[in-house]
């Protein structure tokens, strides 16, 4: 029998946070883990390892801690999509929906260039609406999107539906039926 943990086994599951009925899929327990952590960045970057990708872009922030670590994996560069207002550059601004209200995220306007491959990171796939985002601040820029890759889909969000509808490759480790 196979006793391996598979990187959904590390991911823990905490009720009510940060609302009550909400179930928080916390991977801070995944990243804590060396095997987990390790585990997690080479099965995010494997369906890409073959093609060249000049810039991994990671989502702020917990698309930081994966990004940096596939970046550094795949042997090219790191690019942060930020919330509104840390980047010290000049920035490009796309505004998106949150549950309550509305978010913004910004890139340097040099941060890639046009017709560089990126590979997108973020650690979870919930309505699709930040990764959307994320996704058309580079391609306003030029850059060609080869995948996005999550930790955790959230299938009951619709995430995958809409960043496939936009005619995105979508790889998730792992899904989490239910809210
Ligand atoms: C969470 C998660 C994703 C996003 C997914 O980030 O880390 O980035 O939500 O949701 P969506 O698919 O509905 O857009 P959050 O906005 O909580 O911020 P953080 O990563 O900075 O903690
Ligand atoms: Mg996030």
């Amino acid at each position: 029998m196979n006793t391996q943990k598979t990187v959904k086994d590390y991911i823990r599951t905490i009720v009510d946070f940060p609302h009550e009925g909400i179930l928080f899929r916390d991977v801070t327990t995944l990243f804590a883990d060396p095997r987990g952590f390790r585990m997690a960045v080479d099965q995010m970057l494997h369906p890409y390892a073959g093609q060249r990708i000049d810039k991994v872009v990671g989502l702020e922030a917990r698309g930081f801690i994966l990004g940096g670590a596939v970046a550094h994996q795949l042997g090219c560069g790191f690019v942060p999509v930020r919330k509104k207002g840390k980047l010290p550059g000049a920035v490009i601004s796309e505004e998106y929906t949150l549950e309550y209200g509305e978010a913004v995220v910004e890139l340097h306007d040099d941060a890639i260039t046009a017709g560089e491959t990126v590979l997108l990171v973020d650690d979870l796939l919930a309505t699709g609406g930040t990764a959307e985002a994320g996704i058309k601040l580079i391609e306003r820029l030029g850059g060609q999107i080869i995948g996005c890759a999550f930790v955790i889909d959230l299938p009951d969000l619709g995430g995958r539906e809409r960043i496939e509808a936009l005619g995105m490759d979508v790889h998730a480790l792992c899904a989490f039926e239910g809210l």
